[in-house]
Order: C-alpha cells, then sequence, then structure tokens
C-alpha cells in the first residue's frame, strides 16, 4: 500500500511532463528537467521495491544478454544469469541462436556449469541426459525401459530470444511484446554503425555498491564531468549535449568530440571507424566529431564513439550492489591493421567507468543517511528526470 502510494505520487509528477520523441538533435534545455526530483530513499535501499523491480521490470521487459559475435560458431554457448534464473544462450548447426532455460528435464539439475564453451551437445551432469543445441533432448539412458516416455516432449525449455542490431535480447514473459515492435521507434536508427559486425576485444565485469538506478542516472548527464572526469572534459565538452530521444525507454543524444582527438589515453584515434573507411558519405562528419550515448531501458548503454562502440549491461544484484559487464567493440577489420591499439581505448574508458561507479556508491551511501531527500535536478540533468518518468512508469 505505501510503495503504491509512492509510485502514484511520482507518476502524477511524471504526467504533467511531456511526453513525446524529439525527432531532430537539440541543446537539452530546462524545459524537461524543470521542477523534476531525484527519487525517494526507498527506490534506492528497499528490498521490496527491489522485489518488485526484478518482477514487473527484469521479468518482463527485453534485456541485453550479449552480441552475436561472443558465439559466432555452432556450438558456442553462454550462460546468463537473469531475474534469478539460469539461461543457455546457444548457437545450433543452422546456425540459429537459442536460448534456454538451464534447467535439465529430468531432476531439474542445472545442464551447463561453465560461463561459457562449445559443445557438439549439452549434456547434463547428473545422469547424462543430453540435449541437443537446438534443446531437443536426444539422449536418456535407459528411458526406454519407461513405458510411454517419449523424448521429444522433454526439450529444454526455450526462452523468449531476439536480435536487434546483432545484439542479443531476452524476455522472460509468457508472451512478450515482440522484439521488433519494442524496438521500432529504433528502427534503422543505427544501421549505418553496423552494430551487428563488430566484435568485442574486450570485457571488463565491475562489481559496484550502488543501486542500479545511479548508473542510469549518471549516464544520462554530464552536469558531473567537468569535476569526475577531468581527462574526459578536455576532449569533450560537458556542456556540448545535444539530444534527440528525450522521452521513452530509449533516450539520448551526442556530445562533441575536439578536432582530431578521439576519447582514448593518448588523445588519437586507436582503430579504424567502426562504420568502415569513406563508405557512409551521408553520416561521415557527424561520425568523426561525435560520440553518441544512449540508454535502452532497461539495462543497456550504448556508446558509439568514430573508432570503436562500447557497451554496458547491467545486472542487479541487491538494493545497493550491481554487476555491471561492459564490452568494448570494434571494425572486424581493425586487428589486421599495425596500428591497431584498443587498449588506449579501453583504459580510458576503464578510468571513466570507475570514476563513475566511485561517485555512484557515494551516491548509494549518502541516499541511505536519514538526512536524504530527493533533491532537485539541474537544467543539465533532463536525461535523468526522463529516465526516472520512464521508470516510475514501467513499475506500474
Ligand atoms: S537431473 Fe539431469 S540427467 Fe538427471
Ligand atoms: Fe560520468
Amino acid at each position: 500500500m505505501l510503495l503504491r502510494a509512492k509510485y502514484t505520487l511520482c507518476a502524477s509528477s511524471a504526467d504533467s511532463m511531456p511526453a513525446k520523441i524529439i525527432p531532430a538533435f537539440r541543446k537539452t534545455t530546462e524545459t524537461f528537467a524543470a521542477g523534476a526530483k531525484t527519487l525517494p530513499q526507498q527506490y534506492f535501499v528497499s528490498p521490496e521495491i527491489f522485489a518488485e523491480e526484478q518482477e514487473r521490470i527484469f521479468s518482463r521487459e527485453w534485456l541485453l544478454v550479449g552480441h552475436q559475435n561472443q558465439i559466432a560458431k555452432a556450438g558456442d554457448y553462454f550462460v546468463s544469469e537473469v531475474a534469478g534464473e539460469s539461461l543457455i544462450i546457444a548457437r545450433d548447426q543452422r546456425p540459429t541462436i537459442r536460448g534456454f532455460y538451464n534447467v535439465c528435464r529430468h531432476r531439474g539439475t542445472r545442464v551447463c556449469e561453465d560461463a561459457s564453451g562449445h559443445a557438439l551437445a549439452l549434456q547434463c551432469p547428473y545422469h547424462a541426459w543430453t540435449y541437443a543445441l537446438d534443446g531437443r533432448l536426444i539422449g536418456a539412458p535407459h528411458m526406454d525401459e519407461v513405458p510411454e516416455f517419449e523424448k521429444a516432449k522433454y526439450a529444454l525449455h526455450p526462452v523468449n530470444l531476439g536480435l536487434w542490431e546483432g545484439f542479443i535480447f531476452v524476455n522472460l514473459a509468457k508472451k512478450p511484446r515482440p522484439l521488433e515492435e519494442w524496438f521500432a521507434p529504433l528502427a534503422g536508427k543505427f544501421s549505418h554503425w553496423n552494430l551487428s559486425r563488430l566484435r568485442s576485444v574486450k570485457r571488463v565485469e565491475y562489481d559496484v555498491k550502488a543501486n542500479w538506478k545511479l548508473m542510469f542516472e549518471n549516464y544520462s548527464e554530464c552536469y558531473h564531468c567537468p569535476g569526475v572526469h577531468p581527462m574526459l572534459s578536455k576532449v569533450s565538452p560537458y556542456d556540448s549535449a545535444e539530444n534527440d530521444l528525450t522521452e521513452g525507454p530509449f533516450l539520448g543524444g551526442f556530445m562533441r568530440i575536439k578536432k582530431g582527438k578521439s576519447l582514448t589515453m593518448s588523445g588519437d584515434a586507436c582503430a579504424i571507424p567502426v562504420r568502415g573507411e569513406g563508405k557512409d558519405q551521408e553520416h561521415e562528419q557527424e561520425g568523426k566529431d561525435r560520440v553518441f550515448y544512449y540508454s535502452i531501458f532497461p539495462n543497456m548503454l550504448l556508446s558509439m564513439h568514430p573508432e570503436y562502440v562500447m557497451v554496458h549491461q547491467l545486472w542487479p544484484q541487491s538494493p545497493e550492489r550491481t554487476l555491471i559487464v561492459c564490452d568494448w567493440f570494434f571494425h572486424p577489420e581493425a586487428a589486421k591493421r599495425d596500428d591497431f591499439n584498443p587498449e588506449d581505448a579501453i583504459e580510458f574508458w576503464d578510468l571513466t567507468n570507475r570514476q563513475d561507479w566511485h561517485v555512484c556508491e557515494l551516491s548509494q551511501q549518502g541516499i541511505a543517511s536519514r538526512a536524504y531527500e530527493p533533491g532537485p535536478y539541474s537544467s543539465r540533468e533532463s536525461i535523468p528526470a526522463a529516465w526516472d518518468r520512464e521508470y516510475v512508469r514501467r513499475m506500474g
């Protein structure tokens, strides 16, 4: 009852805001942040709200679990923990990408123990029931002695899975909104980035002692950049944000990069452009001096630089802890060049990431205090305010 009253309170203030997506890039203005305040304390510390988020958001929405090139060959698989479930994401012999609950149809045992691997079939470690990579049960010792037992009735339980721009999404809902419908507002928007072809060169996992929403709010503004990221601010002015998605589950826009500079430790480009060289006349200029930041509700941050793409997955572990998986993607041909220097970008953003996680952890500590009360967002925090509104809507 208490929780419901809080949601209603926030939703009504959200309703007074204009709910629309503005197609053209625009400078962030005061309009959308005016009057908005940060969320009340319980949204960051309450186990009950955390459980409700797991049910209403992480068990119902499309969630990013990886990229198709992570499992490039038939037989490649990885295991993903989603809202308390263990899922197997595998490429079968066709080769189609499929998802299954990691639950043996015999006595329920976890089938895959390894985080990732390559296999001709998936065999349960308990009594050796064996499943093809499309989920069919193909081996069950002594079960032919059981009257009326039919292997065909005991395939691994599938999970809803779909691809968007090469990224793999799953949805635990029984009948989710189709993935294509969910991503319809972004249809074609990123196609010139060739995201589906990119290869992850590096993955870093961060265990952050802060509520997952703080990372979204942090990602959505650069008001904090001059103090928190002096190095980033030197090459990408903190006040250069222009947003084209300002309301709804997809939010963000671009920031400028100083002429001839790159978001790397050295300041030089570290790879060939992710869009390919010389094939992209229409977007040529914007691809050189802009970095695009988009949040995809509820667990993806997509950061597109001229020569690399960084993607964060956010996995809430408790009200006060979040696992963040960060991948750095490059053009598939980038590694063939002698001047390929991915560490230059990885080190830059690993440093910047850690600066962000540190202030998020400090926020978590302060928000947990009895002295905390929602504070006013500034004119440079319209996107965090919009993200909060979408969150409140999703919580019903
Ligand atoms: S529980 Fe998997 S084979 Fe018995
Ligand atoms: Fe930051």
